[in-house]
C-alpha cells in the first residue's frame, strides 16, 4: 500500500507531508521541505515505536500516588559541567551537545568519559567520525584512559544499540548523530528523517535500559543543531559549546533542561592537554583590559544562577561617508542601534554622522538587557574621550525615554563586583529601594543609583 510513498519533511520542525510545499504549514518557514525517499509506511513505524516491553505495564496513576524520589545523578568530573546539567548527569537521560566544528565537543566529551570511567562507571564512546587511531591520539593529549572506557567505531545504530544492550554501560556517547543511520529509514545519514529516527532509537535505549546518552550534534550556519528542530524537543537537555575559534575560552550553555535551570553557563579553556575548567570566570573575562580607557566599561550579567563580569568596549569615529557604519559583536546590533537613538534624543550625545563599533570582550554573547547602561556608557565614553574610573561597574536596563530601569538579582551583582575589588557600582535608582542598607554595608563598595542615562553619563 503506502510502502513506497514519498514523504516530505520540514528541515526546521519535522512537519511531514505527502507532497512538496513551498511553505511549511507548521512553522511557516519557506523552502524548508525536503524529500525523504523510501520512508517505511507509518504502520510499520508505529509498531516499532510501540515495541517497548514495558508498554503493557503502563497504567494511569493518580497524582497523589506518584513517587517523587530525586532522580539518580552522578558527577561528570567537571564541576562546571555538573552545574550546567543541573547538578550532574541524570541516569537514563539524553543530552544533546551542539557546537561549531572544531570548537572542542569531542575533546570535552572524551574528557568527561575519562572522568566518569575513573569514577568506576562503564562508558562506551561511539564515534562515527574518527578512526580508533585518531581517537587514541586525541586521548594521548588528555591523559591515560582507564579500562572501563571502551571505544567503538560504528555508524550503524541498530548494531550500536544491540552492543549497548549486551554491554549495559552506564553511559554511552554518540559522536555525532549526523553520521548515524538505522534500518528504519533509508535516507542518507544526517537527513532529517534519519536523524529523527536515530534519536528516537536512542531515546528508547536510554529510557528502557537506564543508560545515560550523550549525543553530539553538528550545527547549521544559523547556529542551531542540524536536522529537524524537533531533535531539541525529543531530548531531555540541550547544551551548546560556544566560543571564538581563535580565543581559548569555551562556554558551555544550557538552552533546555528537563532536570534543571536553563541559561546556566560553564566556562572552559582549551589548552594543549584538553579542556580545563575556569572556576572564576569573572576575573578571567575582565583580565587584560586596558585600564582607564575611554570606551571600556565593566558590567555585571547574571547568566543562569551566577553573576559574571564582562567588559563592554565601544569605539566611535566621525564617518567619512554619508551613512555611518554600526556593528556589534557579542550582542544584538539592533539593540545597540536603539540605544544610540535613545542617547541621541535624551542625553545630548549626538552620534549621528559617527561610526560606532561595540564589542563584548572575551567571546561571550550577551542577551541580558542589564548591560544596556554599560553599552550607553561605553559609547558616550568613546565619543567624549572620557573614561569611567577603572574600579566602577554599571548595570541597568535602558528604556526608550532614556530612563534606567530595574534589573533582577541586584544584590548578587553588587556582591560579585565587591568580590573583585570594585569600588563603585552604578545601578538603577529604582533598584536602590529594594536594597537593604545593611546588606550593602557588608561590602566595601559604594552604590549609587541613577534614574536616567543623562545622570549616568555625568559619571564619565
Ligand atoms: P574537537 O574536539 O575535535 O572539536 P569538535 O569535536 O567540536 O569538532 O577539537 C578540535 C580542536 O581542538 C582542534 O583544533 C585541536 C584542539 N585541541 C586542543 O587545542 N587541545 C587538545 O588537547 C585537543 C585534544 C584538541
Ligand atoms: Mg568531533
Amino acid at each position: 500500500m503506502a510502502g513506497n510513498k514519498t514523504l516530505f519533511f520540514c528541515k526546521e520542525c519535522g512537519y511531514e507531508s505527502a507532497k512538496w510545499l513551498g511553505q511549511c504549514p507548521s512553522c511557516k518557514q519557506w523552502n524548508t521541505m525536503t524529500e525523504a525517499p523510501g520512508q517505511k509506511s507509518r504502520a510499520i513505524q508505529k509498531t516499532s515505536y510501540g515495541r517497548s516491553a514495558a508498554r503493557s505495564d503502563n497504567k494511569p496513576v493518580s497524582f497523589s500516588k506518584i513517587e517523587t524520589d530525586e532522580e539518580e545523578r552522578f558527577s561528570t568530573g567537571f564541576s562546571e559541567m555538573n552545574r550546567v546539567l543541573g547538578g550532574g548527569a541524570v541516569k537514563g537521560s539524553i543530552v544533546l551537545t551542539g557546537g561549531d566544528p572544531g570548537i572542542g565537543k569531542s575533546t570535552l566529551v572524551l574528557q568527561m568519559c575519562r572522568n566518569m570511567a575513573l569514577d568506576g562507571r562503564q562508558v562506551l564512546y561511539v564515534s562515527g567520525e574518527e578512526s580508533l587511531r585518531q581517537i587514541k591520539i586525541r586521548a594521548g593529549r588528555i591523559g591515560s584512559m582507564p579500562d572501563s572506557l571502551s571505544v567503538l567505531c560504528e555508524t550503524y545504530l541498530d548494531d550500536i544499540c544491540d552492543t549497548a544492550r549486551e554491554l549495559k554501560p552506564h553511559v554511552i556517547i554518540i559522536d555525532s548523530i549526523q553520521t548515524m543511520s538505522c534500518a528504519l529509514s533509508d535516507s542518507a545519514p544526517g537527513s532529517p528523517s534519519q536523524v529523527k529516527e536515530c534519536t528516537m532509537m536512542l531515546l528508547r535505549l536510554a529510557k528502557e535500559e537506564g543508560i545515560t546518552v550523550f549525543i553530539i550534534g553538528h550545527v547549521t550556519k544559523e547556529g542551531v543543531v542540524a536536522g529537524p528542530r524537533m531533535l531539541e524537543h525529543m531530548v531531555d537537555t540541550v547544551l551548546y559549546l560556544e566560543g571564538e575559534k581563535n580565543a581559548s575560552y569555551r562556554i558551555l550553555r544550557c538552552v533546555k533542561n528537563r532536570f534543571g535551570a536553563t541559561d546556566e553557563m560553564g566556562f572552559f579553556e582549551m589548552t594543549s592537554e584538553g579542556m580545563k575548567e575556569v572556576s572564576n570566570p569573572s576575573a578571567h573575562m575582565i583580565s587584560g583590559r586596558a585600564k582607564d580607557a575611554p570606551g571600556s566599561v565593566i558590567s555585571c550579567l547574571v547568566e543562569g544562577t551566577r553573576p559574571i563580569m564582562v567588559e563592554i568596549q565601544a569605539l566611535t569615529m566621525r564617518s567619512d561617508f554619508g551613512i555611518p557604519r554600526r556593528t556589534a559583536s557579542g550582542t544584538d546590533p539592533n539593540r545597540v542601534n536603539i540605544l544610540m537613538a535613545v542617547m541621541e534624543k535624551h542625553s545630548g550625545v549626538h552620534l549621528a554622522g559617527y561610526d560606532a563599533y561595540v564589542n563584548i570582550a572575551g567571546g561571550i554573547r550577551v542577551t541580558e538587557p542589564a548591560c544596556d547602561l554599560a553599552i550607553v556608557m561605553a559609547l558616550a565614553g568613546s565619543f567624549k574621550s572620557r573614561e569611567l574610573s577603572e574600579d566602577t561597574v554599571c548595570f541597568g536596563e535602558v528604556g526608550l525615554s532614556g530612563e534606567v530601569r530595574a534589573v533582577t538579582r541586584v544584590k548578587d551583582r553588587i556582591a560579585e563586583a565587591a568580590k573583585l575589588k570594585f569600588k563603585t557600582c552604578i545601578i538603577p535608582r529604582v533598584s536602590m529601594v529594594s536594597l537593604d542598607k545593611k546588606d550593602i554595608g557588608k561590602y566595601e563598595i559604594n552604590v549609587v543609583g541613577v534614574s536616567d542615562i543623562r545622570q549616568a553619563i555625568e559619571y564619565l
